[in-house]
């Protein structure tokens, strides 16, 4: 979802702007733009479609010290030239992008902006009109324009505004959007995340919400609304550029499959010393101890992540697990118990939904963990605790390893927290060694790919709509292989419990409708399976079964190693991430980039 990048006092700008939105391209966008100034001549270039066709108009042509880029992903507006940003004020003068949502947007223009001719259809340019009127109609200084324009301003948003008179300043401030500085050797930058100036520095600054920075080639400071200076450390980000690189890799999706293994054994040695004692933050331990019921919050594949854990977590840990829609709970609170934790597993840790029922939490005293990928995110800083999955930047859309480090995290706090209650299955699961088998499983799965690709192409090369179904753990997993598939493939797909395809869904299974079904667990709910196999078979579909190796039978078409079965959420769902991969791949689309996503989802 959209990205801001920029850059002030650095010869450098428009390269350091084009490199970081094209870092900043994993989160979605359908537009794109910059803004760049030598101090005399600001020259603006904006582009529909990728930051390469942004690059190209750019050319060798536009140079400058300081400038600020943007990617857009349509909220307000289609994808246009004009409704890309960096948008200026009615004379030119001031130049701003935005992310977020301005919910007052029209009630602003019909209160200040009689008179202004705007070019397109988009909050944010009604946001820098009002900023130049302030400044160019009534008077006021630019900061003073900037806040009186904060205090008006409802929604969500980051900022980051260039006066084009004077450019050696770029006024920065968020509300509820992702927004850093990054600071450089006799410059500094502002990003929506740390990986678009990863290139440049590793040291940054968090801004919180509804604070206004200035950020110049040699200062930064902090204030408030009401221009109170807040002091704020830098911090170093535990990022490494080769992480980010595809590598030899054609997308990063595969690149992040394969990364399966080794964030597993990442994981084994975050959360368990050499002894294979779990050394996760007590304080968490405690948290999780003390709740009479574990609320799990979240959205897309974490969501999916959550519901994959919830057997495991409730064995282990003894406390009921409840699993929440982050959308719909931000605003529909169910009755809660008594003593309610909340956990909040995001990959991104920015997910704007999420981010809403953590507000609430916050809001009703109720204790919360961040289970999320990025260190410093939003969600990770406004929890009472924070665990991180260690998986390394995730950057295709489709998100993969971090479903399975979440359910792999969560694995070690239900052992720790089993541990700590001395309840004997958690003693007698040998976590490690469980999950250095998985990381087994995993690469052998992955060594399986050409035939992987052959059944893809076989079943899935020219459907429309597909079936996933299974049973228990397996059906949870079907509700996140059918996500995959549809999200890249655009095949449309179902997750469905087997059993209940018979109570009205089977009437839609035809000759050749693709049925993929998961077998996992045991005799008993795999011959249920297979018996619902059956019924859909001879119905006309085209089943493809994926397996657990103690399980198989002769003509199933992919076997899974056996694994611990509290952890063979994270086994079982490597096949069907391959599967949505290659009917992507096959299909000739953008496998990183699909249509219409972000991949931080930072709107509500
Ligand atoms: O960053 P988050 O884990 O909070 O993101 C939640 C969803 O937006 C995300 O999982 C989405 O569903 C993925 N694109 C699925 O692959």
């Amino acid at each position: 979802m959209c990205g801001i990048v920029g850059v002030v006092g650095n010869p450098n700008a428009t390269d350091i702007l084009i490199q970081g939105l094209e870092k900043l391209e994993y989160r979605g966008y359908d537009s794109a733009g910059i803004f760049v100034t030598d101090d005399e001549n600001g020259q603006l270039v904006k582009a529909v479609g990728r930051i390469a066709d942004l690059a190209e108009k750019v050319g060798d042509k536009v140079a400058g010290t300081a400038g600020i880029g943007h990617t857009r992903w349509a909220t307000h507006g289609k994808p246009s030239e004009d409704n890309a940003h960096p948008h200026t004020s009615q004379t030119g003068r001031f130049v701003l992008v935005h992310n977020g949502v301005i919910e007052n947007y029209l009630q602003m223009k019909e209160t200040y902006l009689s008179g202004h001719q705007l070019k397109g259809q988009t909050d944010t340019e009604i946001a820098v009109h009002l900023i130049g009127k302030f400044v160019e109609e009534d008077g006021l200084t630019v900061l003073d324009a900037f806040k009186k324009a904060l205090h008006i301003i409802e929604g969500s948003y980051a900022f980051a505004l260039i006066d084009s008179e004077n450019p050696d300043t770029i006024y920065v401030a968020k509300n509820k959007s992702p927004l850093l500085i990054g600071l450089g050797q006799g410059y500094n930058m502002v990003c929506s995340d740390a990986m678009a100036m990863i290139r440049e520095t590793n040291q940054y600054m968090e801004i919180h919400d509804q604070e206004l920075v200035l950020v110049t080639k040699d200062s930064v400071e902090v204030q408030d609304y009401n221009g109170h200076t807040v002091e704020r450390e830098a911090y170093t980000a535990e990022l490494d550029l080769s992480d980010i690189g595809k590598g030899t890799y054609p997308f990063y999706m595969l690149k992040e499959i394969d990364e399966q293994p080794t964030v597993m054994r990442k994981l084994i040695n975050t959360y368990a010393d050499e002894n294979g004692k779990m050394t996760v933050d007590p304080q968490i331990v405690k948290a999780v101890q003390e709740a009479d019921r574990i609320y799990i919050l979240a959205a897309g594949t974490s969501y999916n992540a959550g519901f994959a854990s919830k057997a495991m977590l409730e064995a282990l840990t003894d406390t009921p697990v409840e699993l929440g829609v982050a959308s719909e709970w931000g605003y529909n609170m169910p009755l809660l118990s008594k003593k309610p934790l909340f956990i909040l597993l995001t990959q991104s840790g920015e997910t704007a939904d999420s981010r809403q029922v953590l507000v609430k939490a916050n809001e009703m005293g109720i204790p919360s963990l961040t289970i999320t990928n990025v260190p410093g995110s939003t969600l990770s800083r406004e929890a009472t605790y924070t665990m991180l999955l260690h998986a390394g930047p995730e950057i295709a859309v489709a998100s993969t390893k971090a479903y399975t480090a979440q359910v792999a995290a969560l694995a070690f706090l239900a052992k720790a927290v089993g541990e700590a209650n001395s309840k004997q299955e958690a003693l007698d699961f040998d976590l490690v060694h469980e999950l250095s088998i998985v990381a087994q499983a995993i690469e052998a799965t992955l060594s399986e790919k050409d035939l992987i690709a052959e059944k893809v192409q076989q079943l899935l090369s020219t459907t429309r709509n597909a079936f996933y179904i299974g049973r228990g753990i397996d059906y949870y997993v079907t509700m996140e292989a059918a996500l995959k598939l549809k999200e890249i493939s655009y095949i449309q797909c179902e997750g469905f419990a087997a059993g209940e395809l018979k109570h009205g869904t089977i009437s839609l299974i035809e000759d050749n409708t693709p049925v993929i079904a998961l077998i996992s667990t045991n005799e008993k709910i795999a011959a249920h399976t297979r018996g619902n196999i059956a019924e859909v078979v001879s119905r006309g579909a085209n089943a493809l079964v994926v397996v657990e190796e103690d399980l198989a039978r002769e003509g199933d078409d992919i076997i899974v190693n056996k694994v611990h079965p509290f952890l063979t959420t994270i086994a079982m769902v490597i096949p069907t991430q391959l599967i949505a991969y290659y009917a992507s791949l096959q299909r000739g689309l953008d496998v990183d980039k699909p249509r219409n996503l972000a991949k931080a989802v930072t709107v509500e």
